[in-house]
């Protein structure tokens, strides 16, 4: 066969979208042609939901009824809880997150239906990623406060997504300025094209398989340090660095072991990840706010000694990596909370992929043993 491979698919476009245009280019990325960082500035993490799922931006009355919703949604359940505990305390909290939302999903289908019926609506499609998105935010807090021996936050009715968010995970009233730095970092997670977790999805929506399992896998391939383990492993980079003096020692050695610098890079993007300005802002707010300079001079030094020996710019991990450390979350905690935001991007994948569908299924170049016999261990 003589077909040119497309090693980890690296250029090959598989589909048309209209959730979101990355372009490396102009160094852009468009939700429903917004660019990002005006939504972050201006919007409520709700909105941008509503917006990634239904093409528009809502009104006053369906960014109400949507925030209604989702309040309905909000608790943990006995059972989500019950399947929760069975887990060892140690477990990772994306395999908490994973289960968590595999028992919702197993929940949620019981019942006399068949694999055939599984798939669903579009309307049922989207009851589902509107219950997965609402129900998020406890599981990744539970999955915190559990860890740490705390007892369960109930949510809160008068807070909106963000603030009851931060709510659940540390049971105090949020500051202002920790709850527009976190509005945006889930802004600016919520969708980037066809990325691994969001193909994943998508490959598994195109064998008709349903919404629930669908996110399940994404979570899997979103737990990789390549992808969104990135931002928790960011923050083991800057503990083992300790201080901004150590830098350059702890880089020599890095690089001579031909270390990933975890952070840095991007598939797509090869002169700087467009959401990162502003990621990069909301982490000064957290800086001035919690006085910690020290972790932003740290910050600024191995960014600027990395970029001038590699060229190799930094991706929105490494700004949100430190801001959720600022904020209190837990470093496990930091790609769950990837997975609260981009579970909006990956829903509007897959109500996308199965409104007009074809089954993912490429070919490969056979380059094994050539046909032979099996031995005959008689003779
Ligand atoms: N640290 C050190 N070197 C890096 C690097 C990093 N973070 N990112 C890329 N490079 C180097 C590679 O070693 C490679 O060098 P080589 O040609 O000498 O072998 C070159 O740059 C190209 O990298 P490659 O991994 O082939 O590019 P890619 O497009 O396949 O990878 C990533 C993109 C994201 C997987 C990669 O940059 C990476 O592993 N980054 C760290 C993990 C991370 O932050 N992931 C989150 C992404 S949002």
């Amino acid at each position: 066969m003589d077909a040119e491979i497309k090693k980890g698919l690296a250029g090959v476009v598989v589909d048309t979208t209209a959730i979101s245009k990355v372009n490396p280019e102009t160094n852009s990325l468009l939700y429903r042609g917004y660019p990002v960082q005006q939504l972050a500035d201006t919007q409520p993490f709700e909105a941008v939901a509503h917006l990634l799922w239904h093409g528009e931006l809502p009104s006053a009355e369906q960014l109400a009824e949507l925030r209604a919703t989702e309040r309905v949604h909000r608790a943990l359940t006995p059972e989500v809880r019950a399947a929760i505990d069975l887990l060892p305390l140690d477990a990772h909290p994306m395999d908490v997150v994973r289960t968590a939302v595999s028992a919702i999903g197993a929940i949620d289908l019981a019942g006399p239906g068949s694999v055939l019926d599984a798939s669903g609506s579009a309307e049922q499609n989207l009851e589902r990623s509107v219950r997965l998105f609402a129900a998020l935010p406890a599981i990744v807090a539970y999955g915190q406060r559990r860890r740490r021996g705390e007892a369960v936050v109930e949510p809160r009715d008068d807070l909106d997504y963000s603030a009851n968010f931060l709510w659940m995970t540390f049971g105090n009233d949020p500051e202002p300025v920790v709850v527009d730095a976190f509005n945006r970092s889930m802004i600016l997670y919520a969708e980037h094209s066809f990325n691994a977790s969001t193909f994943t999805a998508r490959v598994i929506t195109s064998t008709l398989s349903d919404l629930y399992s669908a996110v399940v896998g994404a979570i899997g391939a979103l737990k990789g340090p390549l992808h969104g383990g990135a931002n928790e492993a960011v923050m083991h980079i800057l503990d083992e660095i300790g201080s901004a003096d150590q830098v350059v020692p702890w880089l020599d050695t890095a690089l001579a072991e031909k270390r990933k610098i975890m952070g840095f890079g991007h598939r797509v993007y090869k002169h700087g990840d467009s959401r990162v300005p502003t990621m990069r802002a909301a982490l000064d707010q957290l800086v001035e706010h919690f006085e910690r300079p020290d972790l932003a001079e740290l910050y600024a030094t191995l960014e600027s000694e990395f970029v001038a020996r590699k060229g190799i710019y930094p991706n929105l991990d490494y700004p949100s990596g430190p801001a959720y450390h600022l904020i209190g979350f837990d470093t496990l905690t930091f790609t769950p909370l990837f997975i609260a935001s981009r579970v909006t991007g990956w829903t509007a994948h897959i109500m996308e992929q199965a409104a007009s569908n074809a089954l993912i299924r490429p070919l490969s170049a056979y380059d094994g043993p050539a046909e032979r016999n099996v031995p005959d261990w008689t003779a």
